[in-house]
């Protein structure tokens, strides 16, 4: 979203000339669960490069169980890695472990709340477990900002799925800290709030947070993030800018109902995709910034063919993944 990192106060990474670099940089970070009495050894990360530029927000795509929570929980250090490294503002995760995690805030996946704490008790509980004086705690301003002024003193046990998420979002902020991340934010949230929430993440990131959000929703990522990376059975396939990867996905399938069953694909085709999946069925895959879907039509009406019906589709996060993983193989 911010074109130019923002201008940030003392706290800005930087390296020994004071040029800024990174908000979170990750250097072949691996993690393999360990093998128990009922369960096999899992490869959750296999050498994970990322890199996140400072002001940007990133969005990391991927399938269940593709590592999304596993690394972002080492950058948060939820998680210990088994191999690589980490720097977080410019501090090593390992060495310097305080300052890492104090610019970091995390909505986790899971609603870990204490259920006998109200929104107004977490929130304080939280600065103070970060140290923030009392006089520079902003608690009842970010209960506000998430919608939740209303319910600052009842129990958390009291509060719906929507609002504890919201909770969980102004807990992580609660420290102020300069990296925001969250893991899927708008699971079990519904449109509304959804997009109360995509706005108010949005301003956070325009008034310089960077932003780390976990999504199964390529939708989501494209609407948000300026910057995409899809990770998928513990290894990131790639990396880059949201447009660019909007490019990568310029396919869909037009499928048409034929009037009269066929046999072979003719001539006026043959400079397509074009497959019959049944006698009456012909699918056609094409790039939308290419050709024009009259273009298909016109190839089949050529060759005498009658079209009875016609859907198209773009293909979806599922579909990318494999293109993407099968291209690389
Ligand atoms: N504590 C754990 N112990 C053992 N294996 C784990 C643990 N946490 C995650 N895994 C395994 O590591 C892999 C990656 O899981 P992870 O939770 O990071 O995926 P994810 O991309 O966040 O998935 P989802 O979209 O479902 O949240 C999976 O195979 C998962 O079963
Ligand atoms: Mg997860």
């Amino acid at each position: 979203m911010n074109e130019h990192p923002p201008t940030l106060g003392d706290g800005s990474p930087s390296n020994a000339n004071g040029a800024i670099t990174s908000a979170i940089s990750a250097r072949g970070v691996t993690k393999t669960y360990p093998a128990t009495g009922k369960t096999p050894e899992v490869q959750a990360l296999k050498s994970v490069d990322l890199t996140i530029p400072v002001g940007s927000f990133f969005g990391l795509l991927g399938p269940n169980g593709a590592g999304k929570s596993t690394l972002i929980n080492i950058l948060a250090g939820l998680v210990k890695k088994t191999d690589g490294s980490v720097a977080v503002w410019g501090h090593d995760i390992d060495s310097e472990t305080r300052a890492a995690r104090a610019a970091i805030g995390v909505v986790p996946q899971e609603l870990n709340l204490d259920p006998f704490f109200t929104p107004s008790e977490t929130m304080e509980f939280q600065a103070g477990l970060y140290g923030v004086p009392k006089s520079e705690r902003r608690t009842a301003e970010l209960l506000a900002a998430v919608r939740l002024t209303d319910q600052a003193d009842a129990y958390a046990r009291r509060l719906s799925g929507g609002m504890r998420r919201r909770l969980l979002l102004a807990k992580a902020l609660a420290h102020q800290p300069p990296i925001l991340v969250l893991d899927e934010p708008t699971a079990g949230v519904d449109v509304e709030l959804r997009h109360q929430l995509w706005a108010y993440i949005r301003e956070l990131n325009a008034g310089g947070v960077t932003v780390l959000l976990t999504t199964h929703y390529l939708e989501e990522a494209e609407a948000l993030c300026d910057h995409v990376a899809i990770i998928n059975h513990g290894e990131v396939i790639v990396h880059e800018p949201t447009a660019q990867l909007v490019a990568k996905l310029d396919r869909k399938v037009v499928t048409i109902t034929l009037t009269d069953p066929q046999q072979v694909i003719p001539e006026s085709l043959a400079q397509f995709d074009a497959e019959l999946t049944s006698p009456q069925t012909l699918a056609v895959q094409y790039a939308p910034s290419q050709t024009a879907v009259g273009q298909v039509l016109d190839a089949v009406r050529q060759a005498g063919w009658t079209i009875a019906d016609l859907t198209t589709e773009q293909s979806d996060l599922e579909e990318v993944f494999l293109a993407l993983t099968s291209a690389k193989d």
